[in-house]
């Protein structure tokens, strides 16, 4: 019990997987949640009481920023650190460089980013059987 300690903080690449394995992608081998690109990104993390809790990545091209692999470890989900997290990556990204943020939206998580200011485009695909969406916002 007691105080809850939290903070969101810049994390290496390496300290993402296993979160991204668990939540994400569970029935694949742990190298499927390494991205190529991965080495390139900005990384951060919620912790709670120095415990990961919550994480994603964010990826910049140009004047373009997409967020990807975001999530909240089970347990500790709905408790608001996914949104705390994603209000620090947005205030990161909001920048004059950036033109564009963007993500694939799981089809039922297109209602929570919509809270940050993203916009369903009408582009969309499916992989390993989830829907998404594309979403955007613009600067
Ligand atoms: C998406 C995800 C990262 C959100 O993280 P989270 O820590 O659960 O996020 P929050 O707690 O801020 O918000 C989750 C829900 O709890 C609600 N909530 C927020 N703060 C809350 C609080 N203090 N008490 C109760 N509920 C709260 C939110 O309104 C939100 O509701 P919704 O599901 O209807 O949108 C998490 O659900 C997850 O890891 N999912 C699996 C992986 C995934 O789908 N990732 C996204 C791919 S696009």
């Amino acid at each position: 019990m007691g105080n809850r300690e939290m903070e969101v903080k810049r994390i290496p690449y390496e300290s993402t997987w296993n979160i991204r394995h668990e939540v994400m992608w569970p029935g694949q081998v742990i190298d499927y949640v390494k991205l190529p690109n991965d080495k390139n990104g900005s990384h951060f993390g919620l912790f709670v009481n120095d415990k990961l809790v919550s994480i994603v990545s964010a990826f910049i091209s140009g004047e373009e920023a997409q967020f990807r692999k975001f999530a909240t470890v089970k347990e500790e989900q709905g408790k608001g650190y996914g949104s705390k997290l994603l209000t620090y990556l947005m205030k990161e990204l909001t920048t004059d460089r950036i033109e564009r943020i963007w993500c694939n939206a799981r089809v039922d998580k297109t209602g929570f980013y919509e809270r940050f200011g993203m916009k369903k485009t009408d582009r969309s695909f499916s992989k390993g059987g989830i829907d998404y969406i594309i979403m955007e916002r613009i600067a």
